[in-house]
Formats: structure tokens, C-alpha cells, sequence
């Protein structure tokens, strides 16, 4: 019997995670097809009820259904329920489990194809919206030095502060604005956006959400957007002589975790992000 899985999500857009999935599940030649689910609101209940089926392996979750579905599952693990979010539900007989991997996506971009080790680090979030929490969470269990989120609607930045205060030395907020920003920004060692402000397609424009004077040459800046290879934020760092990082590997990696909580195999990250690559080339001689 040939197991479902698959993405649920509203709208789904052009998601390309059916396609680096598959490559994952083909690698293996494992009888499984990875499916995009555009789920509105009010199925997402029924959607996720119908995965006790014996058919499906589970299922990805992405916005805007990420806190609800952790309310939805049988049981979650303790740091998906201190996220309050999951992106993962995994089968268990007739159990659904829900995960979330964006933590570990967020955490092994950074290492592995960031090059960063965030021991000891200074870092300045900007945003602090469902993408910001996951980066906040990550970070958190790195022993990093210090902590800014920054972000347009100041109350949000400190909520998401105000979770993570007893696990990491410093924190603060500051309104996403030039001149106050400007200070953390200089001392900074990782600059990571997680607004949706660059992102193609987007309704947030086509500005960098930080100027290219406020970014110093030897910070990395990471970009989760990933449906553009080059974003305005990613501009901005290469004219200031910083290193880069986009969102393409965060994706393929959150997908990694997903996929070894499946299947129980290691992930082949290569096949995937080789698929990924692909898939992104495909929509871009699409638009
Ligand atoms: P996601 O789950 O993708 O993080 P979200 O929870 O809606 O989405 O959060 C979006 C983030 O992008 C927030 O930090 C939001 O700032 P506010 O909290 O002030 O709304 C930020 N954002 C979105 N559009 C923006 C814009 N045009 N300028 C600045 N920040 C923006």
C-alpha cells in the first residue's frame, strides 16, 4: 500500500516542499507520495483527524495552522509545547504526534551551511512573528551571549523576550526603527530576519528591513525568506562585506527532521536540497 503524506497550509502557493520530499522518499524507493493539501480554517480540524487513517504517514504544517494544529494532535513533545506551535505530525498507530523541526531546521543551516557556532554570540532578530519564535527557541539552548529582537510593533518583540529571559544572559527589544536599532546592530555577530519584508511576491515590498550602513562586514546575515536566491537583505550584507545565509537550507533541513521522524531513516539532505534547487529554478522560468 502505497502511505500518504503531505503539507497542510492556507493558501499553499507555490510550495516546493512535495518536491525535494519526494526525492527524499524515491531516494529510498519507499512507497510513499508527499501531497500539498491546501486546507482552509475551518477543515483544518477534519484534516488532521482524517491522518489516524491507517494510509497516512502524517504531515507537514505550515501557516497559518501551526499553533492550532498543536491543539489538535494527541500529544506533543515538551519544547513544541513550549513553542506552542509544531510543523510536524507524525502517526503512531492511531496516535497523531505533533513535532516541531523548524527549531532544528533553524539551528542546522546555521551550523552546517552558515558555518556558524553561536556559542558565546551576539545576535539581533528582526521580527517576532511565528518564524522569529522557532529562531528564538533554537537559539535559546546555544549558550549565546546576548539577544535583540527588533521588531515594528514593539509589544510583540518583548512577549516573545519575556519567554526565553532564564535561558539566555542578555535579552532585549527595540522598535524596528534606524536610529534604534543602529547600536545592536554594530556589535552584532548574526543579523537574522525572520519578516516576511523582501520576501518575492510578498506584500511587505521590496526593502531591506535593515540599510546596508547598519550591517557590519563581520556579521553573517540570514535570511529565512527563501523564495528568492537573492533578497534585498542578502544585497545589503554583500555591499557591506558581510557573510550571507538565505532560507533555502532552513526549509530543506525543518524538512530533514520531518522526514526522519517518518521514516525513521537518515534524511538524504543532498538529494533534497538538490530537488529544492530544482523546484525553486523551475518557478522562477515560471514567473
Ligand atoms: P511568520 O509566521 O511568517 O513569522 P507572522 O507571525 O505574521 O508571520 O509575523 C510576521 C513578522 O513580520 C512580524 O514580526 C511582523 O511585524 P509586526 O509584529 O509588527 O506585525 C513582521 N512584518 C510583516 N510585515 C512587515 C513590514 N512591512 N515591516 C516590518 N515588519 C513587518
Amino acid at each position: 500500500m502505497t502511505s500518504l503524506v503531505g503539507l497542510i497550509g492556507y493558501p499553499l502557493g507555490h510550495t516546493i516542499s512535495p518536491a525535494f520530499q519526494q526525492a527524499a522518499f524515491d531516494h529510498y524507493s519507499l512507497p510513499a507520495e508527499y501531497h500539498a493539501w491546501p486546507t482552509h480554517p475551518d477543515l483544518l480540524e477534519a484534516k488532521v483527524a482524517a491522518l489516524r487513517g491507517a494510509e497516512y504517514l502524517g504531515a507537514n504544517v505550515t501557516v497559518p495552522h501551526k499553533e492550532r494544529a498543536a491543539g489538535l494532535v494527541d500529544r506533543i513533545g515538551p519544547q513544541s509545547e513550549a513553542i506552542g506551535a509544531i510543523n510536524t505530525i507524525v502517526r503512531e498507530d492511531r496516535i497523531l504526534v505533533g513535532h516541531n523541526t523548524d527549531t532544528y531546521g533553524f539551528m542546522q543551516s546555521l551550523k552546517v551551511s552558515g558555518g556558524f557556532e553561536p556559542e558565546g554570540k551576539r545576535v539581533l532578530l528582526i521580527g517576532a512573528g511565528g518564524a522569529a519564535r522557532a529562531a528564538v527557541f533554537a537559539l535559546a539552548d546555544e549558550s549565546i551571549a546576548s539577544l535583540t529582537i527588533a521588531n515594528r510593533t514593539l509589544e510583540r518583540a518583548v512577549s516573545l523576550a519575556n519567554l526565553v529571559r532564564d535561558a539566555i544572559p542578555e535579552v532585549s527589544t527595540v522598535r524596528l526603527v534606524d536610529r534604534e536599532i543602529e547600536e545592536t546592530a554594530a556589535r552584532a555577530d548574526l543579523i537574522v530576519n525572520s519578516t516576511s519584508v523582501g520576501m518575492r511576491g510578498g506584500d511587505a515590498g521590496t526593502a531591506s528591513p535593515l540599510p546596508t550602513r547598519l550591517i557590519p562586514p563581520s556579521a553573517l546575515v540570514f535570511d529565512m525568506v527563501y523564495n528568492a536566491a537573492v533578497t534585498p537583505l542578502l544585497k545589503a550584507a554583500d555591499t557591506a562585506g558581510a557573510q550571507r545565509l538565505g532560507g533555502l537550507p532552513m526549509l530543506v533541513y525543518q524538512g530533514a527532521g520531518a522526514f526522519e521522524l517518518w521514516t525513521g531513516r537518515d534524511a538524504p539532505v543532498e538529494v533534497m536540497f538538490k530537488a529544492a534547487r530544482e523546484a525553486l529554478e523551475r518557478l522562477d522560468h515560471a514567473s
